[in-house]
């Protein structure tokens, strides 16, 4: 109660705004009144020491935010933490306020240099001591946050601040008595807030809206006062507004406003003027939750980019980085090697991060180089829940000291490590696959994959490196069909392999007789669609239509919606695509040349009850088997306007394979060109125009060619 509060202040004699270090100093250098400053300081002053005895810290010249003297330190009981401060504009500050505690008997803890925390400007205790919130993001460092639970033996739970206004925690969240939170929610990130909200049941958070957050609202000095006999809640702040008033008065507490407006322009108000000596704590403390990793990064590191990604990929995750060594190697070929510690609030979002970082190419290399966990399948076909899922590249596991290379690489899969008489086989497997009693690799632990190697020999060959943003714009579309071309020609001289997986969109736009040469010349090895692509093309080869609009008019055909269905049967009587070829009822189309060139296609499926066509496959289980038959070892993958079949056959393909993705939408184009620019050529255009612009590019090239 009042007598038992103890509240540090500095005066405000050298208060000024001299620099900028938060948003709400722009603007207001030297636009601060030191007159306005200290009556404001003064008030305050007079209206806490109602409420609690201050102590006061000398002011020193030259250190003008000294007067926020929440950023001197974190106490607890006799002990503090003393702030390091990220900004050099108030390191100065460091010592003034070690001298004072020490002064005073604490024992002071000092932080790594290079290690920033900002004392209780950046760490708020729950006002029943059990446990202490501690900000991140802008000012103290998450990995100052092990150290605070260490030397105050109090549970920290870390909480990331994302809106650079609230770039303290106390500037966002104030912890009252009783278990209330006063807080404005979009400061943190949705993980910070789910924190939040396991913590401090929903009656007891007070969300805040902009208007209070931007008023300093939760910059507030919370007390217990016992005031002639009566218990009083009072909460000190600048300014509030009636609906908050009244918020709080229903809760119990008293606002007391006393403006602050003059340390609004340094972006600080009640709460940062004032350090609490006198914090509460509970008994049974626990451990930090704070995780930390170290991984092992090699390759042509800056440029591929890699190291910008892993480094954000961190941050956006919510862990933070430390770069423990960086070696570039001394000529442009040579790879670059980095060792990077990852810090990440607990166990779930290292977890996540460190997820993302394996597809990445990164090892974890933490203390001892762990093996891969496993865990028993129980259910068949369902995969134990934290289990490793799958990418494109290269996946090697740890087992028994071994690394193994996984078998069968492709996305979205688990993977089963069986043991046998050799050693152990991992094996990439659809979750549908899994058997009971079968070992699935879980966790992050002990996986490595390999990316770099494929992306820097791609990258340093010249021809597709214009086209590095992944998808292109129509401007773009014929520099890229001709790279494509080129590409063809190469592969089909090579004796390589290339897939086409095609839509119905491709006859509709007139791209069928296209399609048709790609294949009579020998640039097509496979074909995949759905049953809609060959009733198309068999409706417009044996019709002329096309879900009866004439092709060659644009026209509607009278009674040519029947023709669809005409299509279907005749082939239905005949048995198979194959068969209507052969008894020479088809003559042309797609699904002609196809069986004339021993192109072997798969239709997979069909969600129409019109049909389906006797080649169909309507298991769809039986269906991606042969999609995935039928893709193994291609070179270059077409896909041409098929949402459904393009990103269906992106996932099952492993890297290293180069796909090109036609489609009017971008959004499949870009859906694709997550792989990498290297690997993904996303081209937004109609697909009729592209097959004909491709056709006349591969023209040019015989042209050519034929000269030589
Ligand atoms: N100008 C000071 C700074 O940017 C303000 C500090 C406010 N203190 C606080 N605990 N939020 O560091």
């Amino acid at each position: 109660m009042s007598d038992s509060v103890r509240i540090l202040m500095c005066a405000p004699h050298h208060y000024d705004v001299d620099y900028v270090i938060n948003p709400w100093m722009e603007g207001n250098i030297h636009r601060s009144s030191r007159e306005n400053a200290q009556a404001q300081w003064n008030k305050l002053y007079q209206v806490l020491k109602t409420y609690a005895t201050i102590d006061l810290v000398e002011p020193q010249p030259g250190w003008p935010d000294m007067v926020f003297t929440a950023n001197a330190g974190l106490v607890l009981g006799d002990t503090v933490v003393l702030s390091r401060f990220f900004h050099p504009e108030r390191q100065g500050e460091e010592p003034y306020f070690q001298q004072w505690f020490e002064e005073q008997g604490y024992t002071v803890h000092k932080l790594p240099k290079s290690l920033p925390f900002e004392g209780a400007g950046d760490a708020l205790l729950d006002r029943a001591g059990r446990w202490l919130w501690a900000g991140y993001g802008f000012r103290s460092e998450l990995d100052s946050h092990p150290y605070l639970a260490k030397w105050l033996d109090v549970e920290v739970l870390s909480l990331r601040l994302v809106d650079r206004r609230f770039y303290h925690l106390d500037t966002c969240f104030c912890p009252l008595t009783d278990g209330y939170l006063l807080y404005y929610p979009p400061a943190f990130d949705t993980y910070s807030n789910r924190l939040i909200e396991l913590r401090v049941p929903a009656e007891k958070r007070i969300p805040l809206d902009e208007v209070d957050a931007v008023n300093f609202s939760c910059n507030a000095v919370n007390i217990d006062s016992l005031r002639n006999g009566k218990a009083e809640r009072v909460i000190v702040m600048n300014k509030a507004s009636d609906g908050l008033k009244q918020i709080l008065g229903e809760r119990g507490f008293t606002v007391v406003e006393t403006p602050l407006t003059e340390f609004l322009k340094a972006g600080g108000a009640a709460k940062c003027l004032t350090l609490r000596m006198t914090e509460p704590r509970q008994e049974s403390p626990q451990a930090s939750r704070i995780q930390s990793r170290v991984i092992h990064l090699e390759g042509h590191l800056l440029d591929s980019g890699l190291v910008n990604q892993v480094l954000d990929t961190i941050v956006a995750g919510g862990g933070s980085f430390q770069v423990l060594n960086f070696n570039l190697g001394e000529q442009r070929l040579d790879t670059s090697v980095a060792e990077v510690k990852v810090s990440a609030p607990d166990a779930t979002v290292m977890a996540d991060i460190m997820g993302q970082l394996i597809d990445l190419g990164a090892i974890s290399v933490s203390e001892k180089v762990s093996e891969a966990s496993l865990e028993e399948v129980t259910q068949p076909g369902v995969a134990p829940d934290d289990f490793y899922v799958t990418t494109i590249y290269p996946t090697e596991v740890l087992v028994e000291g071994q690394w193994v290379k996984v078998q069968g690489q492709r996305m979205d899969g688990a993977i089963a490590v069986t043991r046998n008489l050799e050693g152990s086989v991992a094996l990439c497997k659809l979750l549908r696959d899994l058997q009971v009693g079968e070992a699935v690799v879980i966790g992050s632990e002990g996986i490595r994959t390999k990316r770099s190697a494929t992306t820097l020999k791609k990258s340093t060959t010249e021809e597709f490196s214009f086209m590095g943003a992944g998808v292109s714009s129509e401007r773009r579309v014929e520099l890229v069909v001709e790279q494509i071309a080129w590409d063809l020609r190469r592969i089909r001289d090579q004796g390589g392999k290339v897939v086409v997986s095609a839509g119905p969109v491709v006859i509709h736009t007139g791209g069928s007789e296209h399609l048709n040469r790609l294949i009579r010349e020998g640039y097509v090895h496979a074909l995949l669609g759905g049953n809609a692509i060959a009733v198309h093309d068999i409706e417009q080869s044996l019709m002329g239509t096309s879900l009866g609009v004439d092709m060659k008019r644009g026209l509607s055909v009278q009674g040519g919606h029947r023709h669809h269905l005409k299509a279907i049967n005749t082939i239905r009587r005949c048995g198979s695509i194959a068969n209507a070829v052969e008894q020479g009822v088809l003559c042309s189309g797609v699904m002609y040349e196809c069986v004339k060139h021993n192109v072997p296609f798969s239709l997979a499926g069909s969600i129409r009850d019109d049909g389906p066509l006797p080649d169909t496959k309507m298991d769809l289980i039986e269906a991606q088997a042969e999609y995935a038959r039928l893709i193994e070892g291609a070179d270059l993958i077409l896909m041409l306007s098929s949402m459904l079949h393009s990103i269906g056959v992106g996932n099952m393909t492993p890297a290293g394979v180069k796909m090109v993705c036609v489609d009017i939408n971008p959004a499949v184009v870009t859906k694709l060109s997550d792989r990498g620019s290297i690997e993904s050529i996303g081209v937004v255009t109609d697909v009729g125009l592209f097959l004909s612009l491709l056709v006349q590019q591969l023209n040019k090239l015989t042209g050519e060619y034929a000269q030589v």
